[in-house]
């Protein structure tokens, strides 16, 4: 049979199954197998997984959340913005800000220490994107995201906005700082 020409036995579905075609249908369907559970495996083992949590709350709320947290832990200021660094204490709390068109504070971690990183936004949807590590969450208005991290290797990671919220979202840029304890 070839696959231009039409099959010249008209009934070719009920030919017996050849072996190897056989063979090949139960690779394929092993396989579809082994990769639908090796995603909850990944889920519960796999190292490079977010384990995030989300919780309501509104932007008055997490605002008053964050200022606080600024006001104690910030370390310095950055850019003509005087944008608060703040390090939180170790295996503490971290929160983030995202609005129009920027992050607020930044973040400084220590290596090797778990964090729990608070995200929310104040008006719109943003997207949580690290730099350049492969890390995206979506950041929802009203609702507050909690991902349970710990930073491995020291440096200056980027955060940027990775969902488009209208004219100045290509600015929408910050920094988040790893050091060495
Ligand atoms: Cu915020 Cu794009």
């Amino acid at each position: 049979m070839s696959a231009i020409q039409p099959p010249t036995d008209r009934i070719w579905w009920k030919q017996p199954l050849d072996r190897v075609e056989g063979t090949w249908i139960v690779i394929a369907f092993v396989w579809c197998l082994i990769m639908f559970f090796m995603m909850p495996y990944w889920h519960v083992y796999g190292k490079q997984n977010l384990s995030n949590e989300a919780y309501r709350t509104t932007a008055e709320a997490f605002a008053k959340k964050t200022q606080e947290f600024v006001d104690k832990g910030t370390v310095r200021t950055e850019t003509d913005q005087k944008i608060p660094v703040v390090r939180p204490a170790p295996g503490g709390d971290a929160y983030l800000i995202a609005r129009l068109w920027a992050w607020w504070p930044m973040l400084e971690l220590e290596e090797g220490k778990t964090y729990r990183l608070h995200l929310a936004s104040m008006d719109f949807l943003h997207g949580f994107s690290l730099q350049p590590e492969n890390i995206n969450i979506q950041v929802h208005p009203g609702y507050e995201h909690v991902l349970t991290v710990t930073p491995t290797r020291a440096g200056t990671y980027s955060i940027i906005c990775n969902e488009y919220c209208g004219i100045n979202h290509h600015t929408m840029a910050s920094r988040l700082y790893v050091v060495k304890p």
